[in-house]
């Protein structure tokens, strides 16, 4: 596994809308792994593919305290979201900027695992929060887009 360097604002490929995966391969395993690390290392919760200069469909998340909770979604989309609540948001590709942003509070994904299978998965509250901020990056939108917003 490999820690990658973390890309940030205003570089061009955080806005750039990231392709889907269509080859379920050992890159996107590497690619997974390497994500995995490189979140662990800055100690951060989430991460996409874009912030570590792949404009690819890929995120992962870990809100254990333990950091023993690793996960992954290829090809991540959002089919039903519904209510609404604020956490504070920060990303690594924003270093020291801080806000509160309102995201919704249950969301169902589909997506695809290592192998192509499409699976479904329901979030709520913070994980609903970081699964959405990090599908974001897969759209070229930014946190601060939201604050900018009202
Ligand atoms: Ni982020």
């Amino acid at each position: 596994m490999a820690e990658l360097p973390i890309i940030t604002f205003p570089d061009d490929n955080l806005r750039i809308i990231s392709k889907e995966i269509t080859v379920f391969d050992s890159n996107v395993k590497t690619l997974i792994n390497d994500m995995l690390e490189t979140m662990y290392k800055m100690n951060a919760i989430g991460l996409a593919a874009p912030q570590v200069g792949c404009n690819e469909r890929i995120i992962v998340v870990d809100i254990s305290k333990e950091k023993n909770k690793p996960f992954y979604l290829i090809n991540p989309e959002v089919i039903h979201s519904s209510g609404g609540i604020k956490f504070p948001d920060r990303c690594l590709s924003l270093p020291g900027i801080y806000g509160d942003v309102r995201r919704p509070e249950r969301l169902k994904i589909k997506y695809n695992d290592l192998f192509g299978n499409q699976l479904k998965l329901e979030a709520e509250e913070i994980m609903a929060s970081v699964i959405h901020h990090e599908i974001d990056h897969l759209n070229g939108v930014l946190f601060i887009d939201y604050l900018l917003a009202g």
